[in-house]
C-alpha cells in the first residue's frame, strides 16, 4: 500500500476571525450593519434547498440576525489549549492558524505587546504538543484604521503589511512556515467584483489594483521575514480550482485555459521568485461545457458545492511546473450531519497519494477546519469542523469523521517493519 512520505504533516486549519471571537476589525463593523439583511435574504436564499434537517434546526438559525455576527465565535481565543489537546488526540502533527492584524496593530503604528504574547503562547502550546505551526499573517480581516484609509486599494498598505509581518516574525523566531496572504483571488473578487464582502465594491480597476497591491504586500513581507529568519519557509495560500474542459471542444478548451491562467496561475506567476512553497487551498471542481459550472453534482455539501475528490489530483499535477513543495493548507466541506466527510477525506488522501506517485512534492494536508466556525457572510450555519461546536454552550464534540481521519493518518504513515 502506498504511504505518505516520512515527516508528512497532517492536521487542520482555522483563521482568527472565524474562530477566535472578540475581534474588532472591518468585518465586525460590516456584520453589524448587514446582519438583518443577510438573515432576511437567507429565508428564501439559494442555499436553502441544500440544507439537511440539522441546518434548519441549528442555533443560531440561518434566518436570525445572530447567525451573521461573529461575536464570541468558537471562543478559540480563550480555549486554544483545549482545542489543541483535541487535535493532538486526533493524531495531528501540524496546525494552521492566523494572526489577527487588528489585535496586533489596533491603531496605526501602535503594536499591542499583550496580543503578541498571546500568539507566542499559541505557538509554544502547539510545539509542546508536537504540532508544527503554519502561521497565516492575513486571512481577510483588516484593522479598522487601515480599512478606513482604503485597505488593499491604498499604495501604502504593502508597506504597512510588511511592517506588521516584520514585527510578528521578530516575535516568533521559532516559526518556520509562514503564509503571508490567504486566497488573494477569492477575497478580491468577492470584495471588489461581486460586492458580496466588505467593502462591497464592483469595480474591475479597483479589483486589479488590490491584486497588484497584494502581490507587492506578499513580496515585501517575504523579504522582511527572510531578513529576520533566513531559514523561514514562506508562501501564500492559493485557492486553485480544477477547471475541466468537458468534451474537449475548442471553445471549452479556450475557457479552461483562460480560467487556469487568470484564476490559478496569475498570482503565483507574479511571486515565483518569492515563495519557498505553495500553500494549496482546494474546494472546487468546475466542469466547462459551453460555459462554467456544468457539473453533474452527484454529491453535494450543505452549501451546494459538488464533492469531487478527484479534482485535487489534477490541481496538484498542474502545480508541478512550479517545482516547489506543496502543502495543502485547506480542503474540506460543510457537512453538518457528517454524512460525507469520512468518505471525502479518505478519497482525497488517495488522490494526493496518487499525485505524489506522479512526482508532485506534496508535504502536508491540513483539513478545513479543526472547528466549526464563522463562515463569513454565511455566518455560523455551514459546519466545516471535524470538531462540532455548540454555539449555545461552546462545548466541543469530536465528529466521527475526525476519528476516521486519525485512523487514516495512522494507516498511511505506518512504519514498514
Ligand atoms: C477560506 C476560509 C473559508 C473556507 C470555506 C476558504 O476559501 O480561506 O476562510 O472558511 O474557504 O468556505
Amino acid at each position: 500500500m502506498p504511504q505518505f512520505p516520512r515527516g508528512f504533516y497532517f492536521g487542520a486549519s482555522t483563521s482568527s476571525h472565524q474562530v477566535e471571537g472578540g475581534n474588532e476589525n472591518d468585518w465586525t463593523d460590516w456584520e453589524r450593519k448587514n446582519a438583518d439583511q443577510l438573515a432576511r435574504s437567507a429565508a428564501d436564499g439559494p442555499f436553502r434547498r441544500f440544507w439537511p434537517k440539522k441546518v434548519s434546526e441549528t442555533k443560531p438559525s440561518p434566518t436570525e440576525r445572530e447567525n451573521y455576527i461573529s461575536g464570541r465565535a468558537s471562543d478559540h481565543y480563550h480555549r486554544f489549549k483545549e482545542d489543541f489537546d483535541l487535535a493532538k488526540k486526533l493524531g495531528h502533527n501540524a496546525h494552521r492558524f492566523s494572526i489577527e492584524w487588528s489585535r496586533i496593530e489596533p491603531e496605526e503604528g501602535v503594536f499591542a505587546e499583550h496580543e503578541i504574547r498571546h500568539y507566542r503562547e499559541v505557538v509554544s502550546e502547539l510545539r509542546a504538543r508536537g504540532m508544527e505551526p503554519f502561521v497565516t499573517l492575513w486571512h481577510w480581516t483588516l484593522p479598522v484604521w487601515l480599512a478606513e484609509t482604503g485597505g488593499w486599494e491604498s499604495p501604502r498598505t504593502p508597506e504597512y503589511f510588511s511592517r506588521y509581518a516584520e514585527r510578528v516574525a521578530r516575535a516568533l523566531p521559532e516559526v518556520t512556515f509562514w503564509i503571508t496572504v490567504n486566497e488573494p483571488e477569492v477575497w478580491s473578487s468577492a470584495s471588489y467584483l461581486t460586492k458580496r464582502w466588505p467593502p462591497q465594491k464592483q469595480n474591475p480597476l479597483r479589483y486589479l489594483r488590490v491584486l497588484v497591491n497584494l502581490v507587492r504586500g506578499h513580496r515585501r513581507a517575504y523579504a522582511a521575514i527572510k531578513k529576520i529568519n533566513p531559514s523561514a519557509q514562506i508562501g501564500i495560500a492559493k485557492h486553485n480550482i480544477y477547471f475541466e474542459a468537458h468534451e474537449n471542444s475548442w471553445w471549452n478548451t479556450v475557457l479552461k485555459s483562460s480560467a487556469d491562467w487568470w484564476w490559478n496561475r496569475w498570482f503565483l506567476n507574479r511571486i515565483k521568485d518569492a515563495q519557498d512553497f505553495i500553500g494549496l487551498n482546494h474546494y472546487f471542481y468546475n466542469r466547462i461545457s459551453g460555459w462554467f459550472g456544468k457539473n453533474e453534482n452527484k454529491k453535494l455539501s450543505d452549501m451546494g458545492w459538488e464533492l469531487f475528490p478527484e479534482a485535487i489530483r489534477h490541481v496538484l499535477l498542474d502545480l508541478k511546473t512550479y517545482n516547489k513543495p506543496v502543502y495543502i493548507t485547506e480542503n474540506g466541506l460543510a457537512d453538518s450531519e457528517d454524512k460525507h466527510r469520512t468518505w471525502f477525506i479518505e478519497e482525497t488522501l488517495k488522490e494526493i497519494l496518487s499525485a505524489i506517485g506522479a512526482g508532485v512534492d506534496v508535504r502536508g494536508y491540513l483539513h478545513w477546519s479543526l472547528l466549526d466556525n464563522f463562515e463569513w457572510d454565511k455566518g455560523f450555519w455551514p459546519r466545516f469542523g471535524i470538531i462540532e461546536v455548540d454555539y449555545q454552550t461552546l462545548s466541543r464534540n469530536t465528529r466521527e469523521s475526525a476519528e476516521a481521519y486519525r485512523n487514516l493518518i495512522e494507516k498511511y504513515t505506518r512504519k514498514e517493519s
